[in-house]
């Protein structure tokens, strides 16, 4: 396991079920954190609780570009290079085709497909220059598999898959590496919001789901883990 000790990370969606959790994680492993998300008092919450300062912060809405290219001169101006970009914030709306909004299905792409593009453009120039870094994406199994209901979270979980693949192409020539996390349900204010049944209880919970991104964190450079599956055994009640 690589150490974390002086690693520079920035984490998107730090506030999130899953990124409140890995936060505690990183910022015990001795890594210098950069977080953001959009709610601010809930991500100055989570910078007070893990002591990292205010400059070091930026509550912004990640699918607006002007939003994100400030967020990488507020980074570049604490540090000076990227080796760990997290992107773990997204949404999830799930409806049967028909109940779902124009609004709904372009939300779903701003959020979890253009968001992220945008976070790609502004930090990989970065990574590139020292021909080095680690990207870590979390489409969920939903990116992989579909499911009755996930027409528009699919369509922009699979576009996040087939985009950092494309990506992975693009720099296969450096030690830049790109991990798709594919995560099952996970109990966290994710599913607040979901109308399916399912049982929260029997999800992965979300300390296990920050606990593999962790993992994924300290891998060695010298290898690349390109996709990992955690899911939970059966949280839908058929
Ligand atoms: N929970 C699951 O079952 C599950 C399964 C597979 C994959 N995933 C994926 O894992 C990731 C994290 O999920 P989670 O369970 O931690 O969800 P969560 O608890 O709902 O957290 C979502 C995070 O995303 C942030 N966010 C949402 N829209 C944003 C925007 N436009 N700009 C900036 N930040 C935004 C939220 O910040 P604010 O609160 O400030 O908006 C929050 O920090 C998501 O990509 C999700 O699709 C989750």
């Amino acid at each position: 396991m690589e150490t974390l000790i002086g690693k520079n990370i920035l984490v998107a969606g730090a506030t999130g079920g899953i990124g409140s959790k890995l936060i505690k994680l990183l910022a015990g492993s001795g890594a210098n954190l950069f977080i953001t998300a959009r709610n601010k008092e809930k991500l100055q919450q989570v910078a007070k609780e893990n002591n990292i300062p205010v400059e070091k912060i930026a509550a912004l809405d990640m699918a607006d570009p002007a939003a994100v290219n400030q967020l990488k001169e507020k980074y570049f101006q604490q540090f000076p290079s990227v080796d760990i970009l997290i992107n773990a914030a997204g949404i999830g709306i799930i409806k049967q085709t028909d109940l779902l909004t124009e609004d709904d299905f372009m939300q779903s792409l701003q959020t979890n497909l253009f968001a992220p593009f945008l976070l790609v453009k502004a930090f990989l120039p970065s990574m590139k220059e020292v021909k080095k870094g680690l990207i870590i994406n979390i489409p969920g199994v939903l990116g992989k598999v579909p499911m009755a209901g996930a027409a528009a979270y699919s369509a922009s979980k699979y576009g996040l898959v087939g985009m950092m693949q494309s990506i992975r192409e693009e720099v296969k020539r450096t030690d830049i590496r790109i991990t798709n996390l594919f995560l099952g349900g996970v109990d966290s204010p994710f599913w607040d919001t979901i109308d399916l049944k399912v049982q929260r209880e029997k999800m992965v919970q979300s300390q296990e789901a920050a606990k593999a991104i962790w993992f994924l964190c300290q891998q060695p450079a010298s290898g690349v883990v390109s996709e990992m599956v955690l899911q939970p055994f059966n949280h839908q009640v058929i």
